[in-house]
């Protein structure tokens, strides 16, 4: 593996992740789209962890979307498998690197078993002090921001916001998890260039990087080569530099 140090490397403080490509990765190597999905979860334990020990502060991972749910429902079931044994399986991961775990969506699809070990792995990394980790799990960027315009206008209808304080800070804070710093970095796999509802809000400035390569193959390497592009960008937020 080519070396990557932090210390004289650019690290985003903050990472923004759309795993796609499991699907085209398992039927290139001749498997179910589930194979992929499964292999998908190594990649995603590597990146947890890779992000975690660069001194990433927060890592938001695109795992199912708000579309998602049309796909076949056994696609959907299996997906949610997985799911819930990374909830467990990954208890240990989280915790030996201080990974706190949150999330990023909607609960009403969510099935109660879901729920209930989401709820107990975010309980129990609560304390963790290191890196952030929010899953987006029946996410959708749209409906994040219907659901903030709702909650401003509850407390606008109530007398407790005037309407004239609505401003940046406000809706950033009424996101679903107004906790994490906006991404410095978002980072897509498997060559497609588009966003797919994904944090439209929160990336207004972020530098996107594309990598070829479908998640399940996304390993430190391709992290580094990310962290690496994003430290050659010029970040002028429209300035003069
Ligand atoms: C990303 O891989 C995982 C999810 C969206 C849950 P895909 O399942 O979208 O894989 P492709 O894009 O069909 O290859
Ligand atoms: C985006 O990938 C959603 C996730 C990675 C969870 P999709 O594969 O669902 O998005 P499209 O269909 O390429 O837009
Ligand atoms: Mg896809």
């Amino acid at each position: 593996m080519t070396k990557f140090d932090p210390d004289e490397q650019a690290v985003p403080r903050s990472v923004a992740v759309i795993m796609d490509g499991n699907g085209r990765w398992a039927k290139r190597a001749g498997f179910e789209r589930i194979r992929g999905h499964e292999k998908g979860i190594d990649a995603v334990r590597t990146t947890v962890t890779e992000c975690a020990r660069l001194g990433v502060e927060a890592l938001v991972l695109y795992a199912f979307s708000e579309e998602n749910w049309a796909r076949p429902k056994r696609e959907v079931e299996m997906l949610f498998r997985l799911l819930k044994r990374f909830l467990v399986e990954e208890r240990d991961t989280l915790m030996d690197n201080n990974v706190q775990l949150l999330h990023s969506g909607r609960r009403e699809r969510l099935a109660p078993d879901v729920l209930a070990l989401l709820d107990e792995t975010v309980a129990m990394t609560a304390g963790n002090t290191g890196m952030k980790l929010s899953l987006a799990i029946s996410y959708g960027a749209r409906q994040e921001l219907v659901d903030a315009v709702q909650a401003l206008a509850r407390q606008v209808a109530a007398g407790e916001l005037p309407p004239g304080a609505i401003d940046e800070d406000a809706i950033s804070a009424a996101l679903y998890q107004p906790s994490l710093p906006d991404p410095d970095i978002l980072i897509r796999t498997a060559g497609e260039m588009r966003l797919s509802n994904f944090l439209l809000w929160q990336i207004s400035y972020a530098e996107l990087h594309v990598s070829d390569v479908c998640w399940p193959e996304f390993g430190a390497e391709q992290l580094h080569d990310a962290f690496r592009a994003y430290g050659r960008r010029v970040r002028s937020f429209g300035k003069v530099l």
